[in-house]
């Protein structure tokens, strides 16, 4: 027998990088829903306008994902505002583009920090949530960055499938603690947001809009789906190839470009996104104060 669907009228979403693309379509296609929203930013400035427009009673805070303080604060005025959060999404990333070996530390650190500490704070905060009243729903915002290594952004990648494996972890740990609480990780490929500008496109999958993805993860809120592969048809391709050997695998990849989507990035349309991803750690901004953790001699 089907599933049926939940019904998500009057529950409360908290977004995280909800100011714009993804995380906005997402709040937006859940305050459709009937749910109450609040979003979490980085850029407090774009976050309250965002709520302005979006309108229907959201709320937004200023967040900095890569401090645990700041995520808890977050969640916790959240509930203030508008109850028990029944949905808490680990949206915020960024993602530099450029060969690995020209990459310099701070961007690697940012990147671990807002793409996986920032995940890992946002799912202990919610669980300490949802625990108590076994009940909730974290969604993670992979890519199928996440599922595969694609060229001109390997840091990037390695966070991906961090918070894929994260995702799956918690799954099964939730399983054995007999909570009732959901992890949905989702997997989209190029979206055609900020982030994602300047990025070609392989033969295999159009870009996407952060609407088609909202709508996916929406779905997976109602049916208590794990995997959100965007397009669906992108967990058949993964299937299916996955079955060849590497070296016929990667020839697939390169047969339909794949390999050449980010490495052949149009790198002055990214201009004003890399500048902007490259302040999205407050302290560790080029030039900033702050220093590079240094490991210590033992
Ligand atoms: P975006 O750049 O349009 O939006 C991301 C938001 O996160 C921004 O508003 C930004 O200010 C915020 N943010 C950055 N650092 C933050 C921090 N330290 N604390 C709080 N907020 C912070 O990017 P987009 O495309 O909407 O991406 C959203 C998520 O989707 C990311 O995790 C990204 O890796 C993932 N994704 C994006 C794809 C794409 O092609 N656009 C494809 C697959 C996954």
């Amino acid at each position: 027998m089907a599933k049926q669907p939940r019904i998500l009228t009057g529950q409360v979403a908290a977004i995280t990088g909800g100011a714009r693309g993804i995380g906005r379509a997402m709040a937006e296609a859940f305050l459709r829903e009937g749910m109450r929203v609040a979003i979490g930013d980085v850029d407090a400035a774009a976050a309250l306008q965002t709520a302005e427009q979006l309108g229907r009673g959201t709320v937004a805070f200023e967040l900095d994902v890569t401090r645990r303080a700041s995520v808890q604060q977050f969640a916790d005025s959240v509930e203030e505002a508008l109850g028990p959060i029944d949905v808490f999404v680990n949206n915020a990333g960024i993602m530099p583009v450029g060969r690995f070996v020209d990459e310099d530390d701070a961007s690697a650190h940012r990147q671990v920090d807002i793409n996986i500490h920032g995940v890992i704070y946002g799912c202990k905060v919610a669980l300490a949530k949802m625990l108590p009243r076994n009940r909730g729903h974290i969604v993670n915002v992979a890519s199928q960055a996440g599922k595969f290594g694609v060229p001109g952004i390997a840091t990037y990648v390695a966070t991906k499938h961090a918070v894929v494996g994260l995702s799956e972890a918690l799954r099964a740990e939730l399983r054995n603690m007999d909570a009732t609480i959901d992890v949905s990780v989702v997997m989209p490929n190029i979206v055609g947001t900020e982030l994602g500008s300047g990025l070609g496109q392989s033969r295999a999958a159009k870009i996407l809009t952060p609407e088609e993805v909202a709508e996916a993860t929406l779905e997976a809120l109602k049916l208590g789906r794990f995997d959100v592969w965007v397009p669906r048809s992108a967990q058949t391709i993964s299937t299916v190839t996955g079955v060849f050997p590497r070296r016929v695998r990667e020839g697939i990849g390169r047969a339909l470009k794949a390999d050449r989507v980010i490495w052949d990035a149009d790198m002055t349309a990214r201009k004003n996104y890399e500048l902007r991803a490259a302040r999205s750690e407050p302290g560790l901004e080029p030039g900033g104060q702050e220093q590079l953790p240094e490991k210590t001699a033992s």
